[in-house]
């Protein structure tokens, strides 16, 4: 089987660290979904940076400072044009997507009160979660959890019988880190403007693996997280309608955010940069805008196909072992496949599987209500990416035949 699509050679070509082994074998790198490998342009956009041109941005008016300012307003468009918003203006660059929840809920948070209703679904990661229980416990807000089918899939009339007069936001993800399934976004959208409310979708595995079109959605807000779209840590970004993050307070202060500040009041500048307090990751942004060129250039279109075609490989091989659960539908997955091994303790799975070489996460996957819901404590996860092949899926199907011999 080769990919429709893409040339994986030269792909893997471009991904330094795929050339390293695992104890004596080749690297199976398999844990994309908790963070993707970089290639060499990112690597050398941020290391290029550091050498031939680097400042502070938003500041200076030395030549250095104005090309570095240019390169992140660079990023801020490709972002922009990535996930088809409107403007750069609606893209706030953030630590990460655990960063751009926090910023909304902190934010827009300001403006919820004792009993209003937030709604949630319980396949959330905690990143979406914990944001929203601190808005619980600090100001009395209602959560409303929505539930799944054992699918994994949602019930728009349950989904619609959870809104009441009350609710002001819903956050629900946009894909599930765990199970691989994306969600009716434009739907859930709908209805909860239908209903008054704010929607944000948790972008972090949907924009990784499909192509985003915000103003399709007609969402109000849209996180995503830079690492696992084969860009560096510590960057991520919120997209905000326009009209959304004008009329949002900020909620860090300090340096680049303001208008005016005088001894007793303060004044604040336009979106995005009213969000941006401090010093922004400025070369971590440079490194993002590089892996989303990187992206465009492979073709989105071209990664969702092979990432498909690697998960339906890896999905009719498990179901060949018959002690396999994998969790979630089988149809319409991603390349994110959650499975346990009957008998063995997922955390056992991994570190055998590691042992060849396969690389996979075993854990919660920071999404304990989805474990309780799935009534288990932990999985095993294997997740693909644009540079995996084939190969690695027998990979994983041999290492796991090898599992069960050595723990039955
Ligand atoms: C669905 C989902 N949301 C949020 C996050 C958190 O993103 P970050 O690691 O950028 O904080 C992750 C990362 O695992 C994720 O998979």
């Amino acid at each position: 089987m080769t990919a429709p699509y893409l040339d994986i050679g030269r792909i893997r070509s471009e991904f330094p660290i795929l050339k390293r082994e695992a104890y004596g074998k080749p690297l199976v790198y398999l844990d994309n979904a908790a963070s993707a490998q970089k290639p060499l342009s990112v690597i050398n956009a941020m290391k290029g940076a550091m050498e031939g041109s680097y400042a502070n941005v938003h500041r200076g008016l030395h030549l250095l400072a104005n090309e570095t300012t240019a390169a992140f307003e660079g990023a801020r468009k490709t972002a922009a044009k990535f996930i088809k918003a409107a403007s750069a203006d609606e893209i706030i660059f953030t630590g990460g997507g655990t960063d751009a929840i926090n910023l909304v809920a902190n934010s827009l948070g300001q403006e919820i009160g004792e009993g209003d209703e937030i709604i949630l679904s319980v396949m959330e990661h905690h990143s979406n979660i914990v944001p929203w229980h601190f808005l619980r416990e600090r100001k009395g807000a209602v959560l409303k959890w929505l539930d799944i089918s054992d699918d994994g899939e949602i019930d728009l009339d349950a989904y619609r019988a959870l809104f009441t007069s009350k609710t002001r936001i819903v956050s629900l993800t946009h894909m599930s880190n765990v199970l691989g399934l994306g969600t009716p976004a434009r739907e859930l959208s709908r209805i909860a403007h239908e209903h008054g409310a704010k929607i944000l979708f948790d972008g972090c595995q949907g924009a990784v693996h499909g192509d985003v079109d915000v103003q399709d959605i007609d969402c109000d807000f849209y996180a995503v997280t830079g690492h696992k779209l084969y860009g560096p840590t510590g960057i991520g970004f919120l997209y905000g309608k326009r009209d959304v993050l004008a009329s949002m307070a900020p909620y860090r202060g300090g340096g680049e955010m303001i208008d005016e500040v005088a001894i007793d009041r303060v004044t604040y500048i336009d979106p995005p940069h009213r969000f941006e307090a401090g010093t922004p990751p400025i070369l971590e942004a440079i490194g993002l805008g590089a892996a989303l060129d990187w992206m465009n250039a492979k073709g989105l279109g071209a990664i969702a196909a092979h990432e498909i075609a690697l998960a339906e490989h890896a999905l009719t091989e498990l179901q060949r072992l018959n002690y396999v659960h994998v969790y979630g539908a089988a149809h319409g997955k991603a390349p994110i496949i959650a499975f346990n091994v009957d008998g063995a303790h997922p955390h056992d799975v991994s570190t055998i599987l590691d042992r060849v070489g396969v690389a996979v996460r075993a854990g919660h996957h920071c999404a304990q209500p989805l474990m309780k819901r799935l009534g288990v404590s932990a999985t095993a996860r294997a997740s693909f990416a644009a540079y995996n092949t084939h190969d690695e899926v027998e990979a994983l199907v041999k290492g796991l035949q090898k599992t069960h011999e050595m723990l039955r």
